[in-house]
């Protein structure tokens, strides 16, 4: 009898110093969002703060619950919000207006964008600077090289020869034509402006020293080509600005041949069409980067994995889109340049239901720079 309540004590003991330590746990991931949010105020990626937590196993509710019959409300109406999406795009994939702007080959470029998870028969495109590592992290676990996101070595995340997520461009045209019409497809965009603000900020002004070539290659190759009234002397030294690259980016033709020099770089800035072909691939789910709060667990859900992995609550208003620092980065900028980077963008704009930027070009007072180059108009 006395074993039996020793037991039990025993028992309790263990019960209570793993709930304690389910709580620090809990506790130390909350404590990590809150200082990247504190120290980077507000412009993180959200590949750093999606961090993707394994259920492990014995956390599975063990009988599966069953399915309610009714769906809950908010579920049902952002279903039809992803539903809105994809009728979106394929409108405007008909258009033939916007044809240049939206239609691609599904060339090697794009197969490179595409990784694959075969065992969940998942296909994702990579689009930089919208919480891609931590997707890739989870369908790197998923496929079964390591067993929780925390083991997968940063410096193997893109090593994509070792870390088992392979991309579609390695196989053979047969095996991508079969994925491609049978797997569970899926990318993230963001507002076109932002998204190039936040590249020009995490590839010109934050310049990680791991990735030098942007500011000692690309910067300079864009400002020679692009920044007005160059003088001889410390062209460069200042760096990069928003407006050079403004200039560049909105040159349709005139970067072509730059753009083959900077290799992959550009998967940062080029169009979201040109990276994931989103009007020859039929994709099962376009998130945003806006709404990805909803949109992660949607995606989940909808790719069967949501019982494998799942988020932690997402900060909020750290995805939202802000138009003040989009105004606050273009204020600077003339309106023919504002104008022409948007119709080098348009087709993102249209196809994934972005807002255009009127606000940027109807600007008439205030900004004495505006004044000065609405006459250049
Ligand atoms: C096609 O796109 C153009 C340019 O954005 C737009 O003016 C036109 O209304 C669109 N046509 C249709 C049928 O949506
Ligand atoms: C698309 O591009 C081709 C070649 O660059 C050009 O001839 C054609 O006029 C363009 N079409 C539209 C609708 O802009
Ligand atoms: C929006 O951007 C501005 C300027 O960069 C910044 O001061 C502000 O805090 C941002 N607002 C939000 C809600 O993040
Ligand atoms: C901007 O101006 C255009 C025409 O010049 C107009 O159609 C549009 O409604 C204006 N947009 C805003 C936000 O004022």
């Amino acid at each position: 009898m006395r074993h039996y309540w020793l037991l039990l004590g025993a028992c309790g003991w263990v019960l209570l110093i793993l709930i304690i330590f389910t709580k620090l746990f809990n506790f130390r991931s909350v404590d990590d969002y809150g200082r990247r949010i504190i120290g980077q105020s507000g412009t993180v990626p959200v590949t750093k703060m999606v961090k993707p937590v394994l259920v492990s196993s014995s956390d599975k509710p063990t009988p599966k619950p069953p399915a309610s019959p009714t769906v809950a409300p908010t579920e049902a109406a952002w279903q039809s919000v992803i539903d809105k999406r994809i009728q979106l795009l394929s409108a405007v994939c008909k258009n033939g207006s916007l044809t240049n702007l939206t239609h691609v080959s599904i060339n090697k470029f794009v197969l490179d964008r595409i990784f694959v998870c075969d065992k969940h028969r998942i296909l994702f495109c990579q689009t930089p600077k919208v919480g891609n590592t931590q997707w890739k992290k989870v369908l790197i676990v998923l496929n079964g090289a390591f067993s929780t996101v925390e083991d997968i070595p940063e410096n193997l995340v893109h090593d994509h020869e070792k870390n088992g997520l392979p991309r579609l461009s390695s196989f053979t045209p047969q095996e991508i034509t079969h994925r491609l019409s049978t797997y569970f497809k899926f990318f993230i965009v963001r507002d076109p402006f932002e998204r190039h603000i936040s590249a020009f900020k995490d590839k010109f002004v934050k310049n990680p020293r791991f990735e030098p070539w942007y500011k000692h290659d690309i910067a300079p190759a864009i400002i020679r080509k692009y920044r007005k009234n160059q003088r001889n002397s410390d062209l460069t030294a200042s760096g990069l600005h928003f407006e050079d690259f403004v200039r560049y980016l909105g040159d349709a033709e005139g970067r072509r041949r730059m753009d083959r020099q900077f290799g992959e770089h550009i998967i940062h800035w080029v169009t979201y069409a040109e990276l994931c072909a989103p009007c020859e691939i039929h994709y099962s789910v376009v998130g945003h980067h806006e709404t990805l709060e909803k949109d992660a667990p949607y995606i989940l859900k909808a790719a069967n994995i949501d019982q494998l992995v799942s988020y932690p609550a997402i900060p909020p208003g750290i995805t939202h889109y802000n138009r003040t620092k989009v105004e606050h980065y273009f204020s600077g900028i003339s309106k023919r340049d504002i104008k022409r980077l948007y119709e080098r963008y348009q087709g993102d704009f249209q196809l994934f239901g972005y807002q255009s930027p009127d606000f940027l070009l109807n600007k008439t007072i205030n900004d004495p720079k505006n004044i000065k180059s609405s006459q250049h108009l």
